[in-house]
């Protein structure tokens, strides 16, 4: 059965107990100036239980009221996400931190007073009165650096709880049609702020321990991180170098992640090295029969010749690489790519985050040159 939400002027059909096909409405907002009364339209929506992709600075989020558990419940479903693997909590002002977590540290006032709104989600002990649907005791909050999702969350008057907005163990969505190809006829709202800016997710950073750990790498450092707080540790899930999944600490990290449709190899070490190893492996590939897809960078690009080849980024600035990296893996799907190599980038900086998603999308199949 549907209902028809009572929006003035525009019609959100609402999922009640459904699984038929809804219509998804998208929204194009300006991601600098957001239109209030589209931003009122999906808020609205939020309260009603509904479901609202937006924009973040990191990727896109699929959100929900996080004191409805019953919307909330509905992501994992749209998503097909395993029940046990936590949401992170959006809010829209650096206190909401104090209302949703409980036992504080200072280095949260530290933190959120340099690194938010931005790619950073901290992990905390779970205040009491907030729902658990993913039944565990400790919550992650972020707040996110762009318009659109601080304008939906401070007009929806709650937290939103949100995950990347893709299919579960997929490639993460950097722009509207992303979500689109992943959730149409599964969510009522995609608000359209354009591409994301950072590209890679924000940085999971759990505060609960004796000392500050990253449990995982994204668009905060490892080195902004240490610039501020001094000693910082990296759970060895998040480095990503190999297979660690007993030890995975937060729960999301022992799931399949970034998988494109095709296989994935991730070709690490010095550059030429890295080259000769790339165009053996693409010849061998080619004589098998695959379709094969090189990422390159800009500075590489000219030293390949066979398959389909595609420039992520310039080393020289792998902000650019993270920015476009889902883009360029969702793109060799789109053109049905069986295999894709990829090239390795220094794990310093953003790289870190870089070659975390990569290792991961290549299901930890990486040769060390
Ligand atoms: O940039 C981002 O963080 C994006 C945008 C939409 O904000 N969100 C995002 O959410 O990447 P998601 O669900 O795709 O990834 C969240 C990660 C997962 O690995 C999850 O397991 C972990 O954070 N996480 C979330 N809440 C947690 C909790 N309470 N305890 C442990 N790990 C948690
Ligand atoms: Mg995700």
């Amino acid at each position: 059965m549907f209902i028809k939400s009572n929006l003035q002027n525009e019609d959100v059909e609402m999922e009640m107990n459904t699984s038929r096909p809804l219509k998804t409405q998208v929204m194009a907002v300006d991601r600098e100036n957001p239109d209030l009364n589209k931003i009122r339209i999906a808020a609205r929506v939020i309260r009603e239980g509904g479901l609202v992709a937006f924009p973040t600075e990191t990727v896109y989020g699929l959100g929900a009221n996080t004191f409805d558990v019953e919307a909330v419940l509905r992501i994992f479903r749209a998503k097909n996400r395993p029940y046990d693997n936590p949401l992170i909590v959006h809010v829209s002002e650096k206190d909401a931190v104090y209302d949703l977590a409980r036992e504080i540290p200072d280095t949260v006032e530290v933190l959120t007073r340099r690194f938010w709104p931005g790619p950073l989600t901290l992990l905390l002990k779970r205040a009491p009165h907030v729902p658990r649907p993913e039944n565990i005791d400790e919550i992650t909050v972020r707040m996110p650096d762009h318009k659109v999702a601080l304008a939906l969350i401070a007009e929806s008057e709650v937290p939103i709880s949100a995950p990347s907005a893709n299919i579960s163990g997929g490639v993460s969505p950097t722009t509207a049609q992303h979500v689109y190809q992943d959730l149409a006829g599964k969510i009522e709202v995609i608000l359209d702020g354009g591409r994301c800016d950072v590209g890679v997710e924000s940085t999971v950073l759990d505060l609960t321990g004796e000392v500050p750990t990253i449990l995982r790498p994204g668009g905060i450092t490892l080195e902004d991180l240490k610039a501020v707080l001094g000693n910082v540790e990296v759970h060895p899930v998040a480095a990503a170098e190999g297979k660690t999944e007993a030890e995975a600490r937060a729960p999301g990290m022992k799931y399949k992640h970034y998988s494109p449709h095709a296989d994935v190899i991730v070709v690490e070490g010095e550059v030429q090295r890295m080259v000769n190893k790339i165009n053996q492996l693409v010849d061998q590939n080619i004589r098998q029969g695959l379709k094969v897809g090189v990422m390159a960078t800009g500075e590489t690009v000219q030293s390949y010749s066979h398959g389909l080849i595609k420039v992520v980024g310039s080393r020289q600035n792998l902000e650019t690489v993270a920015r476009n990296l889902f883009d360029v893996l969702r793109a060799f799907d789109e053109q049905g790519v069986d295999v894709v190599i990829a090239e390795g980038v220094v794990t310093t900086e953003i790289g870190l985050a870089i070659m975390n998603r990569l290792r991961k999308s290549a299901g930890f199949n990486i040769i060390r040159v």
